[in-house]
């Protein structure tokens, strides 16, 4: 027996394989069954002829329910007028293990029996072509980071003090003692960065955001490179250059999905370096120009993102955010304190941000005076302000959000099919 996949099946064309896989649909003229098979790769046509088969294999197909896992044997046909151009002449067929009735019918359902129903709804043509873009945009990043000198490095997800503000961490206790899950591998990055020099971590962050949001998840994951001797404008460099590199890879490798997902792809396709770069006074004011009233020195709202990034063709950058609104350790604007050395991007198409990040504090006084405006306790940062005891540098990195960027890329209205077991609010089953 030569095992085949509906992926490979082109190499194998006339000669007799066997395909393992599941019951995707149907139909029947009575003496001849038209299986769809799908087997994790693809899908396939297999056609069983009455009088090539056993009685009792017919017989078995014919009662067959969706979503059975089945073995069929046969010759490997071309056919233009099949989806994928090729078909499979049944010479036998065996059901593996009948299918209950399957909840999920080709007829439409709500989110909701859907999102109940997550583990069974991965089998679907349109979530699996989100994943497999998924999967591309997650080695498009590793290869973007191995390539150019940046070492890989794992910081905690068990840790003793907040990243990103104190209001959306998860508390555990650990052995005695107060821990969160970690929201943010940036402050271990920059001791990873001081002692490799440029540095990426990627692993899952957590966040308990108590909104109810299309661009919030309770787990998501992020890249985060962080680079000694590197100032903010250089930072945008990279992370331009970096989002561009990601976004050209899903287009080469995963036209088929986009097109699965019906994603227009021109707006993809304009995702190229330099990308517009707004102070963010300047964006304040294209924002109320466009009907917009946020006040002086508010953080955006996702609103406000989305008006702003429809003024342009392409991702943009807003930098020199306000330091109020921005985290501790963001390094001071040296002409005006009121503003940070901090940076945004933003996906265009009403998307908003999907990285953040900015150029780190180095002075140990003004850090030091930084955790204590910001009411964190010093001593859970002792580490932390060693590093700008002994030989600090300039240094800058930034986050992207994984589950941001497939909902852009693949266009969807709904962070919540992005990652294939979504944590949100007040729902962590299945
Ligand atoms: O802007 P954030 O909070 O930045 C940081 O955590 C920095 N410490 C990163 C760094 O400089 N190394 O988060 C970075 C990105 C966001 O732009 C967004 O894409 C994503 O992480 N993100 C979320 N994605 C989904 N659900 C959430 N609740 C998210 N919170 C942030
Ligand atoms: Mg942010």
């Amino acid at each position: 027996m030569t095992r085949a996949t509906v992926e490979g099946i082109a190499q194998h064309v006339g000669n007799e394989v066997t395909l393992l896989g599941w019951l995707f649909a149907k139909r029947s003229s009575g003496k001849i069954h038209f299986l769809q098979v799908r087997d994790g790769t693809g899908t396939i046509q297999c056609v069983m002829v009455k009088a090539q088969v056993s009685p009792e294999e017919f017989e078995a197909a014919d009662r067959c329910p969706q979503e059975s896992s089945v073995a069929v044997t046969g010759t490997v046909r071309q056919d233009a007028r099949s989806a994928n151009g090729y078909e499979i002449d049944v010479k036998s067929y065996r059901t593996v293990s009948a299918s209950e009735p399957y909840p999920i019918s080709p007829k439409e359902h709500g989110t909701a029996f859907l999102m109940e129903h997550r583990h069974l709804w991965l089998r679907s043509r349109r979530q699996h072509a989100i994943l497999r873009v998924r999967a591309s945009i997650i080695r498009a990043i590793r290869d973007y980071f191995d390539d150019r000198g940046f070492l890989l490095v794992d910081t905690p997800i068990l840790t003793p003090a907040a990243c990103e503000g104190t209001t959306t961490l998860f508390e555990l206790d650990y052995f005695g003692e107060k821990a969160y899950l970690t929201q943010s591998g940036q402050l271990y990055n920059e001791a990873t960065a001081a002692a490799f020099g440029k540095v990426y971590a990627f692993g899952p962050t957590f966040r308990a955001e108590k909104s109810k949001t299309r661009r919030h998840l309770m787990e998501f994951w992020m890249v985060e490179p962080e680079m000694a001797f590197c100032d903010l404008w250089q930072n945008m460099e990279v992370a331009e250059d970096f989002l561009a590199y990601v976004v050209g890879r899903v287009l080469d490798e995963r036209r088929f999905e986009l097109t699965t997902l019906e994603r227009d792809i021109k707006p993809l396709e304009a995702v190229q370096k330099p990308f517009p770069r707004l102070h963010y006074e300047e964006a304040v004011k294209i924002l109320r120009a466009n009907g917009s009233d946020i006040p002086d020195g508010d953080d955006f709202g996702g609103d406000d993102e989305t008006i702003l990034t429809k003024q342009f063709d392409r991702p943009i950058i807003v930098h020199h955010y306000p330091s109020a609104v921005k985290a501790f350790y963001m390094k001071q604007d040296a002409e005006d304190p009121k503003y940070c050395m901090s940076m945004d991007l933003l996906a265009p198409e009403g998307y908003g941000e999907i990285i953040g990040g900015g150029q780190r504090e180095e002075d140990l006084g003004v850090l030091q005076a930084a955790i204590a405006a910001h009411k964190l306790p010093m001593e859970a940062f002792g580490w932390y302000l060693d590093l700008r005891r002994y030989g600090s540098v300039p240094h800058s990195g930034f986050g992207l959000g994984v589950e941001r960027t497939v909902a852009w890329i693949c266009g969807l209205p709904h962070i919540r099919e992005t990652i294939p077991f979504p944590r949100m609010l007040e729902k962590i089953t299945p």
